[in-house]
């Protein structure tokens, strides 16, 4: 079995990615982060990144005059560290369609809501906590899902469920679910490094350990 190399995409923060290099570390997961790509070089996840001693890059499509161009740095990137999977953190642009066909079923991305509701463009940050209290429903969450052409909508790996409580705001709720977010993506990193999940269709089966 070949160890996940893991290319980590952020925009933000960088909290998921945090919790996935400490999850990784602590819990002995057999996967480690070779990179970390930013659209946003003031994002705080490339900070974490060189502190951590994680080759940390800022490429950006508006760097480059064609597409083909940018993809092509980002595969240099690939290329350089050996990477095999990508874990998308809080990225807020489209992956290209060249990089989904270069890693096919091996693109995650975490989305703090309980998919396939309150996603798709535009449902991202506070955006979707607000449309998820506006709904009134009682339970949010976080999902994991590997990516595919569409936004938000390949095959769900794992859901957490978490509570809608009376009187909350998008924020209370945001640092509700992102309590589960930091858990549930080393849960589904964890299952790919040992090779647990198959991918069917736009099912996702998982077998026992
Ligand atoms: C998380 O809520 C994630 O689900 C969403 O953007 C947020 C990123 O937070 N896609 P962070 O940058 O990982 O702290």
């Amino acid at each position: 079995m070949v160890p996940l190399c893991i290319c980590v995409f952020a925009s933000g923060r960088g909290s998921n990615f945090e919790a996935l290099l400490t999850r990784i570390k602590e819990d002995h997961i057999p996967a480690r982060i070779g990179a970390v790509i930013s659209n946003n070089e003031q994002a705080g996840a490339l900070d974490i990144a060189r502190r951590n001693n994680v080759h940390a890059y800022y490429i950006e499509r508006g760097q480059f005059e064609t597409g083909d161009e940018f993809c092509q740095a980002l595969e240099n990137v690939f290329d350089r560290h050996r990477i095999n999977f990508v874990a998308l953190a809080g990225y807020l642009r489209k992956v290209p369609s060249r990089i989904i066909r270069r890693f096919p079923n091996r693109i995650l991305n975490i989305h703090p809501a309980l998919l396939p509701d309150f996603g798709g463009k535009g449902m991202f940050g506070s955006r979707v906590h607000e449309a998820v209290l506006a709904s009134g429903k009682t339970v949010s969450g976080a999902t994991i899902h590997i990516v595919d052409e569409e936004y938000d909508q390949g095959p769900i790996v794992l859901q957490r469920k978490v509570p809608v409580l009376p009187g909350d705001t998008p924020e209370t709720l945001a640092a509700r679910v992102l309590q589960v977010e930091h858990r549930i993506y080393a849960d589904a990193i964890r299952l790919f490094a040992e090779n647990r999940i198959e991918v069917i269709g736009r099912n996702v089966r998982i077998s026992e350990s």
